[in-house]
């Protein structure tokens, strides 16, 4: 049966992440990776890495650190997504680290303005290539980034301790 596709959003407001964010940032987390997630990792595995990586402490670190960029996208006064992106520390590279848009926004091109503003961020700091690591299993994902120009690069198992894995494709594109 055919699935009933969004159309694209009018207006999509861009605005950087600030430390007041933070506890928001976190809860709408925890609503896309729940939908998201629980068909491809264990729910222990989605509250370990939302506790490591969403606590305040570290988002507020994040936040005041140089060469990370946090951005999030509202539509019609609604904060619907956010992303993050780095200096991955190779030459050349910025990584997008976080892309997540709520569920019931989704293929509205609210990821594709999110990916537009990290090429900016990027190309403003120099940057030729922005890579990403994407769960190998997580198909709606990779054909976003595929839509969006990336194609997988290699494929990695990393260690993230607690007896958890990430069994990722790194996908990469140019922004030069
Ligand atoms: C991946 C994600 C960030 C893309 O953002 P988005 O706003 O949906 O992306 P865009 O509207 O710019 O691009 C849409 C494309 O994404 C893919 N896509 C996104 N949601 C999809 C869905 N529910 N079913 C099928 N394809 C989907 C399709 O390729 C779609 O293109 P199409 O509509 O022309 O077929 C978003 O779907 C999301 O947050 N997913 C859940 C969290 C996640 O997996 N994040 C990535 C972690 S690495």
């Amino acid at each position: 049966m055919a699935t009933a596709v969004p159309g694209p959003v009018e207006k999509v407001d861009l605005r950087p992440v600030a430390a007041a964010d933070v506890e928001a940032i976190a809860a709408l987390a925890r609503i896309i990776w729940q939908s998201t997630y629980a068909e491809i990792i264990t729910q222990a595995q989605i509250d370990y890495m939302l506790g490591q990586r969403y606590n305040a402490p570290r988002l507020l670190e994040e936040l005041a650190t140089p060469g990370i960029w946090w951005d999030q996208a509202f539509v019609e006064g609604e904060r619907v997504g956010f992303a993050a992106c780095y200096l991955s520390g190779q030459p050349g590279e910025l990584k997008l680290d976080k892309l997540y848009v709520h569920p019931g926004r989704q293929r509205c091109g609210i990821g594709g303005a999110l990916i537009g503003r990290a090429i900016e961020h990027g190309r403003a700091a120099g940057c030729d290539t922005l890579i990403l690591a994407v769960n190998k299993r997580n198909a709606r994902a990779i054909a976003a980034y595929e839509k969006h120009g990336f194609a997988v690069r290699e494929s990695v198992r990393v260690d993230i301790g607690g007896g958890f894995v990430m069994d990722d494709f790194i996908m990469a594109r140019s922004i030069g």
